[in-house]
């Protein structure tokens, strides 16, 4: 593959017109970083989810695959297969336009020395190198055959960031401290390794999502005894870290709806509509809920929205209505549904507040608090401890 004879370059200038239009690009240094990287070179394929479930590959002789490579879109790179026989999404090329959305939060200079969480592609890495430099860009991933081909890829262009294989949660203490971290992979907790390799000043921007769709974009600076900052006020979602470099447990999800407790419900059956009560629930939820969905006996259907918690405790939404009321059976320790209305309520009673009114405080112990306007409100929410790491 020749990167120089292809038309890629008007490619990527549309690409960074595409993410200026979207009032997303706005420095010229980002800009000429996104115009030298050639994003193909980090996507020689990607994989496209079929309406059957199955999964097409596009690689570098398939029909419009440049085309696609610049678009602003994320685009799936790597799968994996699980005991069960089943594939599942083990790391991406991020949507530019949200990749270029963390990189001008982050305020970055060109003195900075940034750490990355999640290399994947390689594609970020190169974008901070080409604005940085070789030495100031250190990026990290679980997964040694990503970050040997992120190399490779870089390599090719004559870029040299520091890469290793590494669990992020950990950071890369023997190069801290670091100017910014920006992790790539969402986090049930932000581990505080990353504010102990940060300098006092500094900033971390991480996906913190305590489970499923609860959560978002968080800008972080470190004082002394805490990180602290605002959620960003567009949401975005990243996949999940993962302990190791192997395809996550299937999710099993072993409940006879008909033997829960019932209710009804007016609130929709998804966490993704909606996501700051879905968040504010955490603080009386067990972390890391699973979601997902369960048939009818002996049909192909979704007949429920299922949410588990690892205290055993479910609930289950009916995904059909009747006169606007959902069916909910819950049983267990916790109740799922229960807590999530009410945390609902309160949203809704605090006048449904936007993601751009609320923070997080987080401090050594682990422990994270939510906030509403700032810091010392009287309106807050401390999340129950998880692990930094995954479930
Ligand atoms: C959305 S992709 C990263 C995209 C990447 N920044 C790019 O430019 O292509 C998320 C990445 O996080 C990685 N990841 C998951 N768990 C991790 C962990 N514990 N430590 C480091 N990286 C991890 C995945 O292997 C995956 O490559």
């Amino acid at each position: 593959m020749t990167v120089t004879t292809t038309p890629w370059r008007l490619h990527a200038q549309q690409l960074a017109d595409d993410i200026t239009t979207d009032g997303v690009l706005r420095s010229p240094q980002w800009r000429a970083a996104l115009e030298a990287v050639p994003r193909h070179v980090f996507v020689p394929r990607f994989y496209t989810q079929q309406p059957d479930g199955r999964w097409r590959e596009t690689c570098t002789e398939s029909p419009g695959w440049l085309d696609e490579v610049y678009r602003n879109q994320p685009l799936i790179t790597a799968l994996a297969t699980t005991a069960r026989g089943n594939q599942v999404t083990v790391s991406s090329s991020t949507k530019p336009g949200l990749m270029i959305r963390m990189l001008e939060a982050l305020d970055i200079d060109d003195s900075h020395r940034v750490l990355e969480i999640g290399t994947g592609t390689g594609y970020n890495a190169g974008l901070l190198s080409q604005r940085l430099g070789d030495e100031q860009v250190y990026s990290v991933d679980i997964a040694a055959d990503l970050v040997d081909a992120a190399r490779t890829r870089l390599h090719e262009l004559g870029l040299r960031p520091t890469l290793a294989v590494a669990h992020g949660g950990d950071g890369l203490a023997g190069h801290a401290p670091f100017d910014r971290i920006i992790a790539t992979c969402s986090v049930p907790a932000i581990p505080w390794a990353w504010a102990e390799q940060v300098r006092e000043g500094g900033l971390v921007l991480a996906d913190l999502k305590r489970s499923v769709h609860a959560g978002n974009l968080v800008l972080l600076a470190r004082h002394a005894d805490r990180l602290e900052g605002r959620f960003l006020p567009r949401w975005a979602g990243f996949m999940a870290i993962r302990d190791t470099d192997t395809a996550p447990p299937d999710q099993r999800i072993n409940l006879t709806p008909e033997d829960g407790d019932q209710s009804t419900t007016a609130l929709p059956p998804h966490p993704w509509e909606s996501l700051i009560p879905w968040m504010l629930a955490q603080a009386h939820l067990p972390p890391q809920l699973k979601f997902g969905y369960r048939g009818a006996a002996g049909t192909g259907g979704h007949q429920w929205a299922v949410f588990t918690a690892s205290d055993g405790s479910w609930c289950a939404v009916s995904m059909e209505s009747h006169d606007g009321r959902r069916d909910v059976r819950q049983l267990g320790p916790t109740r799922i549904w229960d807590e999530f209305e009410k945390a609902h309520h309160h949203w809704l009673a605090l006048g449904q507040p936007g993601w751009e009114r609320f923070g997080a405080t987080v401090t050594a112990d682990g422990t994270h608090r939510l906030w509403l306007d700032q810091p010392n409100s009287a309106h807050c929410w401390t999340l129950t401890t998880a692990s930094t790491h995954a479930a």
